[in-house]
């Protein structure tokens, strides 16, 4: 799986960083930043969750 968060849509609520912070950080203007885009096996549920919750549907999975 791969992620990507669409810059222009991000707002900075942080629900990905909190569910999934070895895969989602805030940068230091306080928006999404994906630390690992090709997403290791053990973090894809937890992505998954946070393409469904954020907010501002910024997120994507391929
Ligand atoms: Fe941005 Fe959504 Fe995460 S608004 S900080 S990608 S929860």
């Amino acid at each position: 799986m791969k992620v990507t968060v669409d810059e222009d849509r991000c707002r900075g609520h942080g629900v990905c960083c909190a569910l999934c912070p070895e895969v989602f950080d805030l940068s230091d203007d306080g928006y999404a930043v994906v630390l690992t885009p090709e997403v290791p096996a053990e973090f894809e549920e937890a992505v998954r969750t946070a393409v469904r919750q954020c907010p501002e549907r910024a997120i994507t999975e391929t």
